[in-house]
């Protein structure tokens, strides 16, 4: 399984982000408070984290008072997030299992949450229907993923990062396999993710293009700040359930 056999290269990102006072997110590490990824008050929240990886997510949102539960399809990776779990001290459930099917009835959560998770490996056919189906009317998802401007503009070579041409078809992008690696992403264009999301039963209240700081860095070779200072390579959508 693809998460089970790159869950070691992801422990220590997941280490230093369950360390962190205050949560940084994507790729750059961007803080919280010029990003405002989350809501305000998430004290007494339920909220589930898709394709949670590590859990250093479902670990911020549990210190901002929220009961969270994280599913991953990545044995290891939960492994990763039960030690982590452990030495801090804080206790939810995970659960290893599909994002596309939760086994949690209708309207148990008030909040979602993917970070390059079921966000991007999952189908948004199958994970942004079922995202509403878990979430109480009113109740809001938030998700991170490449920008689509990037996902046209980076090589297919690894290791290469984007350039300032467009390098494939916009229309028609939907599942990608990049040569040499395994993994199937997700990339839906602008029109086609504010379909999914209004027939699924969501309105859009925030489409957040990611600008990292001056000076930011990532470990992740397909960008380079000034290419991501200039174009968006990451962006963040946040939408409401309907009712
Ligand atoms: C890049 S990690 C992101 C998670 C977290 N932010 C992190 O960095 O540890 C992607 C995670 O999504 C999980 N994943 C991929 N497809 C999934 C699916 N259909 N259901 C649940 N988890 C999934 C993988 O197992 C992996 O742990």
């Amino acid at each position: 399984m693809l998460w089970d056999a790159q869950a070691a290269e992801y422990a220590r990102h997941g280490e230093e982000s369950w360390a962190l006072g205050a949560p940084r997110w994507g790729i750059w590490g961007v803080p919280e408070s010029g990003l405002g990824v989350l809501p305000d008050d998430l004290s007494g929240k339920d909220a589930i984290e898709l394709g949670c990886g590590t859990a250093y997510v479902s670990a911020w949102l549990a210190c901002r008072g929220a009961r969270p539960v994280g599913i991953d399809n990545s044995e290891a990776q939960l492994a990763t997030a039960r030690r982590l779990q452990e030495q801090h001290g804080l206790a939810f459930p995970l659960l290893h299992g599909n994002a596309e099917s939760v086994p949690y009835p209708d309207a148990s959560f008030d909040f979602a949450i993917s970070e390059y998770g079921a966000s991007l490996w999952a189908d948004p056919e199958r994970w942004v229907p079922e995202a509403a189906r878990l979430l109480r009317p009113g109740g809001r998802l938030v998700f991170l993923v490449n920008a689509f401007l990037l996902t046209l503009c980076v090589p297919a070579e690894d290791g290469v990062a984007a350039t300032d041409r467009l390098l494939r078809s916009a229309f028609g992008m939907h599942r990608v396999e990049w040569p040499g690696d395994p993994g199937v992403e997700f990339h839906l264009s602008h029109g086609d993710w504010i379909r999914l999301l209004r027939r699924s039963g969501f309105e859009i209240e925030d489409l957040v293009e990611v600008r990292p700081p001056d000076r930011a860095t990532t470990r992740y070779p397909f960008v380079t700040l000034e290419w991501a200072r200039r174009w968006p390579c990451e962006e963040v959508w946040k939408v409401r359930k309907r009712g």
